[in-house]
């Protein structure tokens, strides 16, 4: 069974919407613009439930004994694999950094999940969940990493862009990038369909940028930014083999021009948060000069922003 096909059999399952942004085409000179809308992605407010939902099912395939899952995750995908142990009835402890925001961290928590906030950063808070899914019955679901879940993760996402591929014709794909298993599935695609995938970061977070430039994953800073889902220091080594082969650019974009893309998607009726909203700010430092272009909005609006809607609970 793949991926798309699970996916079908879930009860809250449907493909997101694509929209088209004529004017934005129109100005910077494009064939079209289209945007993928992951603000409800199976009632919840991100794309991730994709990849943790596949994760989920696979492994637990192989450890049907598990009975509490655990994830790190800055928010979107804590929130999804929280929501997945609530739908199959098992306990779920997800560990934060220490910047979260306190809006993402009850949203995890309204899923019923424990939430456990680190005193430090994301890789701490994925050693500490590597810890505990050690104890009897655990089960670590990380969407970074080398192991099973972070492939499947990966997998999961391809169902994404097979809706897309049926949904729209497009040339080049842009998304968002944190550890950049997003963008290795949107890679897998574009390998496939004769598609450019450009990855966007946060000038601040650019660690896929500095991966590519020095032919091997290396490191960042991460002083922070906005783009709460893209605040990333490391790419996942799952995700390297098909981002080192397949990725044909990358931009950079600061928490401004996020967030002006943000109040753009807004004018147009789209509630897309930070990161969601970086593909459309990437779109405008590139000068791509023609093409149909598909941004992914990977979510809706966090409530984070001063002139955010209420967040979707
Ligand atoms: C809203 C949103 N967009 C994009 C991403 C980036 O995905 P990845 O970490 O797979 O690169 C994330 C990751 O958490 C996210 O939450």
């Amino acid at each position: 069974m793949t991926a798309a096909e699970f996916h079908r059999t879930l009860a809250d399952y449907s493909p997101t919407p694509v929209h088209e942004l004529r004017d934005v085409a129109a100005e910077l000179g494009l064939d079209a613009v289209l945007v993928k809308d992951e603000s409800n992605r199976m009632g919840l407010p991100a794309f991730k439930v994709l990849g943790a939902s596949w994760a989920v099912e696979r492994a637990l395939r192989e450890e049907p004994g598990t009975r509490e899952l655990v994830a790190a995750s800055a928010g979107n995908h804590g929130r999804a694999v929280a929501r997945v142990a609530r739908l199959r009835g098992l306990g779920c402890r997800v560990f934060l950094p220490a910047r979260s925001l306190p809006v993402r961290r009850e949203a995890i928590a309204s899923e019923g999940a424990e939430v456990v906030v680190v005193d430090g950063t994301y890789e701490e808070a994925v050693a500490a969940a590597q810890v505990a899914a050690a104890a009897p019955g655990g089960l670590l679901i990380s969407d970074v990493g080398d192991s099973g879940p972070a492939h499947w993760v990966i997998d999961g996402y391809a169902t994404l862009f097979a809706e897309a591929a049926e949904q729209a014709s497009y040339d080049v794909v842009i998304v968002p990038v944190g550890v950049g298993s997003l963008a290795a599935a949107a890679a897998r695609h574009g390998a496939e369909a004769s598609v450019r995938v450009i990855g966007v970061e946060p000038d601040t977070a650019a660690c896929l940028t500095a991966s590519l430039a020095a032919g091997h994953p290396v490191a960042v800073e991460t002083p922070g930014t906005t783009m709460a889902g893209l605040d990333c220091a490391e790419v996942s080594a799952a995700a390297w083999p098909d981002l080192s082969t397949s990725i044909h650019a990358t931009v950079t974009v600061s928490d401004a021009e996020a967030a002006a893309a943000m109040e753009e998607l807004a004018v147009h009726g789209l509630a897309i948060g930070e990161s969601g909203a970086a593909p459309l700010a990437g779109l405008r430092k590139l000068a791509l000069g023609g093409g149909r272009i598909l941004l992914v909005a990977t979510e809706g609006q966090t409530g984070t922003h001063p002139g955010a809607a209420p967040r979707d609970t």
